[in-house]
């Protein structure tokens, strides 16, 4: 059966930590090699990947090609408003086409339900390159990162502060997947998706809302924000408003634990969700966060073509 990695769930615990192993293990190998040199077993070779953006992107663009290059394989970017599925050529038939030509496809879209009837269509796997719905590549390198700096999952608490949007949802569902919590501090009107959520909470998970940034922040083992408008919201005024005091600056990161790691997805907006003091402080792993991506997204693309 063709691996698609539309959510985290399509993996599941065991592939999931299967992969974070992978990945670190991988990155640990490759210590201060040039990055355009290959890994040395080159898993992916011969294979070839497109990836399709409906939304701008720098790090899932740049770190898949990037990730594809080292496992021996390539890709392909396909602006899809270059594309004739631009210009209202079906999803089907682009997935149908896709797959007679490629090994696998990575897509970058607004609608969750495009890439899921993409995936219906193809006969190679999918990956999710963030739809409106999740971000599930993102959070893999995310618990890579956590874990690097010495943080075990099961039981961590992570704090989430801003918008209830795409990055939460899939740090939510890793959080039922994984065994961790998720204190949430979203203003009234921006809660995140009660499907990921409510499953994270059948899985044993720990996640509560609540309208306090501080009390959210207390003790946590990790800080995480995001933009407060994603790509392809409206930027309006009422919502900055609402989001401005729940802005990760030093008083607030100041009620965490001692030793708490602030992550960002990035692209930061600094002086809105985060201030310079704390994503250029000594508790952000923004960059390592980043720099990850592209070994977190092997393991995704070995997972996908059934080597993990
Ligand atoms: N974090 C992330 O997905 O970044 P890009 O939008 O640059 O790909
Ligand atoms: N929530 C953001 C993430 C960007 C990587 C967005 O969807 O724009």
């Amino acid at each position: 059966m063709t691996r698609h990695f539309l959510d985290l769930s399509d993996a599941g615990t065991d592939a999931l930590a299967a992969m974070l192993n992978d990945a670190i293990e991988r990155k640990r190998i490759r210590t201060g090699w040039p990055k355009g040199l290959h890994d040395d077993d080159t898993p992916l070779r011969g294979r070839v990947l497109a990836m399709v953006f409906e939304k701008n992107s720098t790090r899932t663009r740049v770190s898949f090609d990037i990730a594809m290059r080292q496992l021996g394989g390539t890709a392909l970017v396909l602006d899809a408003g270059t594309t004739q599925l631009g210009r209202g050529e079906t999803i089907a038939d682009t997935a149908r086409v896709l797959s007679r030509m490629v090994d696998a496809i990575m897509i970058r879209t607004d609608d969750h339900a495009k890439i899921e009837e993409l995936a219906h269509y193809a006969s190679v796997p999918v990956i999710n390159g963030l739809t409106d719905q999740s971000h599930p590549c993102q959070i893999m390198a995310d618990l890579q990162t956590v874990i690097e700096h010495g943080k075990a999952l099961p039981g961590l608490e992570i704090a989430w502060l801003g918008d209830g949007n795409n990055v939460l949802s899939s740090i939510v569902e890793a959080a039922g997947l994984m065994h961790f919590n998720v204190r949430i501090a979203v203003p009234e009107g921006y809660d995140p998706d009660p499907r990921y959520f409510d499953r994270a909470r059948e899985q044993g998970a720990q996640i509560t809302l609540t309208r306090n940034p501080a009390e959210a922040v207390s003790g946590a083992d990790v800080v995480v924000t995001d933009t407060w408008v994603s790509m392809g919201q409206a930027d309006s005024a009422a919502k900055i408003a609402a989001m401005t005091p729940y802005q990760v600056n030093p008083p607030l990161l100041a009620g965490a634990k001692a030793d708490t790691l602030f992550l960002h997805c990035l692209p930061a907006h600094r002086g809105e969700e985060v201030t310079d003091a704390v994503i250029d402080g000594p508790r952000s792993v923004v960059w390592d966060e980043a720099e990850n991506r592209i070994h977190a997204q092997k393991s995704v693309l070995r997972w996908v073509f059934g080597q993990l």
